[in-house]
């Protein structure tokens, strides 16, 4: 196995006007490894991440997925020189999105909703899309909902619809923004155990989460943003139990004091 990163990003700057949401991002992401991004809301944590595929066009720094430039004809801080459509596409083919709102089409069934990429996306034919598609539903426990509409699902099924369209792809690597965090409380938890079960294959994934506790579990590395920069990165023990820098601190508190009230009051009961 080779240790080049399957995506890397060198100083990744992205701007809304005069707004720099992003300001120089570098991140390396191995084979295999689970990272999250936390931080406050408004930190640039979806821009980074809708940058990691091209979903957001980066207008400083590098993308690099697999080695190949993502977006554009050429590396540098010149003006940037933007890719043809089938480049794009064709660099991005190992990278697929799980998103927050779920972005199923409502009109489909969650065999379709699955489906219907590969046929756009890949030229697959309908029933080789289909046979795909049923295996993904598989993937995450809902092949029996294969013919349910959205609208027929709850939210923690519609987010695994979500999953198992990004897994028919056969991704090397998943992108997730707060998959969980539109859903009730309820629901997260059969949503996180599919995440689980994909970190348990070694899937590779970038994942932008609030939920601390499985962000602590699950990675193998933590990225902290604030204001568009990373502020702090390392392995969970230390940037939750070691944490460097005040900023980081101060964003951890509220969870650190709820997670000791808990157990407090578990003792005083
Ligand atoms: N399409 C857009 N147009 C203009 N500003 C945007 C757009 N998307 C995000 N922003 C701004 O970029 C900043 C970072 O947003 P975002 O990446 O969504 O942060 P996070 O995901 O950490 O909450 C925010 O100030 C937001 O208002
Ligand atoms: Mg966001």
């Amino acid at each position: 196995m080779s240790d080049l990163p399957i995506l890397k990003l060198r100083a990744v700057g992205k701007s809304y006007g005069d707004n720099r949401v992003l300001k120089g991002i570098d991140l390396d992401v191995m084979r295999g490894e689970i990272v999250t991004l936390i931080g406050p809301s408004g930190s640039g944590k979806t821009t980074a991440l809708r940058c990691m595929n091209f979903l957001e066009a980066y207008d400083e720094g590098e993308v690099w997925i697999k080695g190949q430039l993502l977006g554009y004809r050429s590396a540098g801080r010149t003006a940037k020189d933007r890719d043809s459509e089938a480049s794009i596409a064709d660099v991005r083919r190992p990278i697929s999105m799980v998103f927050q709102q779920f972005n199923l089409w409502p009109h489909m069934n969650a065999l379709d909703n699955v489906a219907t990429p590969l046929v756009l996306a890949k030229k697959m034919s309908r029933r080789d899309a289909r046979e795909k598609a049923l295996a993904a539903l598989k993937r995450v426990g809902l092949e029996h909902k294969a013919d349910s509409y959205p609208a027929q699902l709850s939210g923690g099924q519609q987010q695994r619809v979500g999953i198992a369209r990004a897994l028919a792809i056969e991704p090397e690597v998943i992108l997730l923004d707060e998959p969980t965090s539109a859903l009730d409380p309820e629901l997260v938890e059969e949503v996180l155990n599919v995440i689980r079960s994909l970190a348990q294959e070694g899937m590779t994934m970038v994942m932008v989460t609030h939920e601390m506790s499985f962000a602590a579990k699950i990675s193998d590395k933590v990225v902290f943003m604030e204001a568009g920069r990373i502020v702090e990165a390392g392995p969970p023990a230390q940037l939750f139990g070691n944490t460097r820098t005040p900023r980081l601190q101060q964003f951890l508190k509220p969870w650190l004091e709820r997670s000791l009230n808990v157990s407090s009051e578990g003792v005083a009961s």
